[in-house]
């Protein structure tokens, strides 16, 4: 193996919802000029992003990804392009396309330039067989097309470990809830759109029933467990290392609107559940995440109460 070009950075889909808040997390740490923020499209207006490098690059262009490892210096690359559920399940041959493709693209890099890897799976790997408190080892069938891809992901990152050594480690995140960028067209969106539509206009139209649990994060605890697992020893880390359950929380859309009702006057809320009703009824409703508190020790810090306070907080700019 050669070493790997440098000890830079470089995230894939970098302006998703989950890019913004982690490209800010990582130059903190590492330094603006050490992190290369990418993306299929212009990073105008990300306010987050645009504070250090940024490239346009399709994370299908293998190629492209190497070149940039090689000539700007990347030892690591956090891999976080891909299509949602929702939209996924609207075009199966782009989800398949860029999840996979995307993923086996970023692994060939990886494998040339000696590269590590974070690659992020979902709870979507679970189907309507699991149990609705998933485990670790809970049966992967998935019912949508996102979540097949998932497991491929799951499955490239661990034959790229076994068969090439290249570093690849993930987490299955549940919902995230985040107010710096929008939700990227998954099924957890409306615990995202909730808190806008609470504070703009006092009401929101919501596509999941109110009996609808979910395992979910605020965006925070999920930034401090991705970067906890990376700098997890690989000596403490497990065969579960591609896609670690997490412990997270777990609440239903009732229950989160309850939440925002205590602290928006006047806030109310209806129902009307659309096609991603059957995705959020075809996973777990939470997720026993013990064994990543065991193997590097990782727990949230974030309740529903503290989520829906920080929400608040950040979307009014208190
Ligand atoms: N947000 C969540 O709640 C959640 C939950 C579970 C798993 N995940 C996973 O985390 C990762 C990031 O999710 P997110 O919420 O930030 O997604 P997002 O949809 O908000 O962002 C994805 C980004 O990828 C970019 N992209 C799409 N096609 C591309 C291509 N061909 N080349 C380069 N970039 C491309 C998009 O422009 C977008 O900015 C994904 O793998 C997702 O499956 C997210």
């Amino acid at each position: 193996m050669p070493d790997p070009p440098g000890d830079k950075v470089l995230v894939t889909g970098a302006l998703g919802q989950i890019g913004t808040d982690l490209v800010q997390a990582l130059r903190e740490r590492h330094g603006s000029d050490a992190v290369i923020a990418s993306d299929i499209r212009e990073s105008a207006g990300n306010s987050s992003v645009e504070g250090g490098p940024f490239v346009i690059l399709d994370v299908l262009d293998t190629d492209g990804i190497s070149s940039i490892c090689q000539s700007e210096g990347v030892g690591t690359i956090y891999h976080l392009a891909a299509l949602l559920s929702a939209v996924g399940e609207r075009d199966p041959d782009l989800c398949r396309r860029i999840n996979v493709g995307g993923t086996i693209s970023v692994l060939e890099a990886a494998k040339e330039c000696n590269l590590r890897v974070y690659s992020p799976s979902s709870i979507a790997v679970f189907g309507p067989d699991s149990p609705k408190h998933a485990t670790q080892d809970s049966p992967l069938n998935p019912t949508t097309v996102y979540g097949e891809t998932k497991v491929t992901g799951e499955a490239l990152a661990r034959e790229y470990l076994e068969r090439f050594n290249v570093d690849t480690r993930g987490i299955r995140y549940p919902g995230l809830i985040s107010y710096k960028a929008p939700a990227g067209g998954g099924t957890t969106d409306y615990a995202v759109e909730i808190f806008h539509a609470a504070l703009n206009e006092g009401h929101y139209q919501c596509f999941v029933r109110p009996d609808t649990r979910l395992p979910m994060l605020y965006i925070d605890d999920a930034i401090n467990a991705t970067l906890s697992l990376m700098d997890s020893s690989e000596d403490d880390l497990g065969e579960s290392r591609v896609g670690y359950n997490i412990p997270c929380l777990s609440f239903s859309a009732g229950e989160l609107v309850d939440a925002i009702s205590d602290r928006v006057q006047g806030f109310t809320c209806d129902f009307v559940p659309d096609v991603r009703q059957e995705y959020a009824d075809s996973w777990p409703d939470s997720i026993d995440g013990s064994l990543a508190e065991e193997e590097w020790d990782w727990t949230p810090k974030y309740d529903l109460a503290s989520l829906v306070d920080e929400m608040l907080r950040g979307i009014s700019g208190r």
